[in-house]
């Protein structure tokens, strides 16, 4: 059975013992220095100005809208576009945080909101922000929605949870908007086991983002930015500072332990990032090329194509019911995503009666996609099976 997540890390031996080295000598293992060496090796790998850790994709969605709200430029009740094939807690803090969630619809050839479906909805939805999806590590026109998206002034952040490493245009995915969200959980491009992390060149976002990440409390901020919110709110003496809690938050700490296999997993990122996009190649050419069982996907127009699962949609129904049955003990397989996120039983509850834009080409998504695991670590012989099983 190929299985989605093959290994808990890549070179999994070596990393955990390298793990169990670090934790019998480790002085402290609640958020530290591995932590924070990691947000620096990050944000300079990304080329973005700051990034925060996180203990999750999901709490850096959500750390995120806090931290957007917090500092006022979003507020209650405004309108949020999300890609609609994407994961339930990428829509989940619109709702959860009191904005309304729009949903766009994708293309068929890019699984990916593209420019051309975003202004269909700014027809009738005047959206104050676009939290985009790049979604498998494909992307549509994002330079597009980008001038779109200025023009408007809608703010554009970016879901990078799925696209670690994809580069388009010459620009890494998840440097196209004011922030951008990543995943480290163990079947996604780089593991920590549980992670994750936000992006920004906003240093006030990056400031309130810290805020968020601990309690509300200052304690991760700088000297200056302590002294002056210190001087705000009247707090002088030391004895409640440490205890004081300016703004909304949670508790998103990563630990020292996730910290160090961030660094460690940072160091084997580039082969990781090759070794599957070699795999995704090899896989696309024979899938995605015309036929009558599979829609084609575009992929030529991304510089890398950083994929950790091969999507392919069926073009019926009932050849994705095959293909689920002759999978079974032989490929693991599952729905694309969350599939369209709008047909979802929480998203039914929350938002009944509710007017949407249509999502026709998500609906068929949901409907007719599947996924497998593109594993660096996979041999010739799998994707071998792999390319037998789907194109018989
Ligand atoms: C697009 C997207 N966003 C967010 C997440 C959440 O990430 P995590 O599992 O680290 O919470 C996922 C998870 O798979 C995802 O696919």
């Amino acid at each position: 059975m190929i299985k989605l997540i093959k290994s808990t890390f890549y070179q999994e031996e070596k990393t955990k013992q390298k793990l169990v080295h670090f934790i019998k000598n480790a002085r402290q293992l609640s958020f530290g220095k591995e932590c924070e060496n990691f947000e620096i090796k990050f944000a300079r790998w990304q080329g973005r100005k700051h990034c925060v850790m996180v203990n999750s994709g999901s709490s850096a969605n959500l750390a995120l809208f806090q931290a957007l709200l917090n500092i006022g430029y979003l507020k209650k009740n405004d309108l949020v576009g999300f890609s609609a094939v994407t994961w339930s807690t990428n829509a989940m803090p619109i709702v959860q945080l009191g904005l309304q969630p729009v949903p766009v619809d994708i293309e068929l050839n890019t699984i990916n909101v593209s420019s051309k479906q975003l202004l269909k909805v700014l027809k009738k939805y005047p959206l104050k922000m676009l939290f985009i999806t790049n979604l498998l590590g494909f992307c549509d026109d994002l330079e597009e929605i980008v001038k779109i998206c200025r023009e408007k002034k809608i703010i554009l952040t970016e879901d990078n949870c799925e696209s670690l490493g994809s580069v388009y245009r010459g620009k890494k995915l998840g440097n196209f908007g004011l922030a951008s969200t990543f995943s480290f959980y163990v079947g996604h491009h780089m593991s920590t086991i549980e992670g994750g992390a936000i992006c920004t060149d906003d240093e006030d976002l990056a400031i309130m983002l810290r805020l968020v990440r601990a309690h509300g409390w200052d304690r991760n901020l700088n000297f200056t930015k302590q002294k002056e919110l210190r001087k705000k709110f009247h707090i002088n003496q030391s004895f409640y500072a440490r205890y004081s809690f300016y703004d909304l938050g949670f508790n998103f700490r990563p630990t020292e332990i996730a910290g160090f296999l961030g660094n460690v997993g940072l160091n084997h990122l580039p082969e990781i990032i090759k070794k599957r996009e070699r795999n995704f190649m090899k896989l696309a050419k024979v899938l995605y090329t015309k036929s009558d069982r599979y829609y084609p996907l575009k992929y030529q127009h991304l510089t890398v194509n950083s994929n950790f699962a091969f999507p392919l949609i069926c073009t019926s129904e009932k050849l994705r019911n095959e293909l689920v049955k002759k999978c079974a003990n032989k490929v693991e397989i599952r729905p694309i995503v969350g599939g369209n996120i709008r047909l979802q039983p929480f998203f039914t509850k929350y938002l009944t009666g509710d007017r949407f834009p249509p999502t026709d080409n998500a609906d068929l998504v949901h409907r007719q996609g599947l996924y497998f695991g593109n594993n660096p670590e996979l041999t010739r012989q799998e994707i071998e099976l792999i390319i037998n099983l789907f194109n018989s």
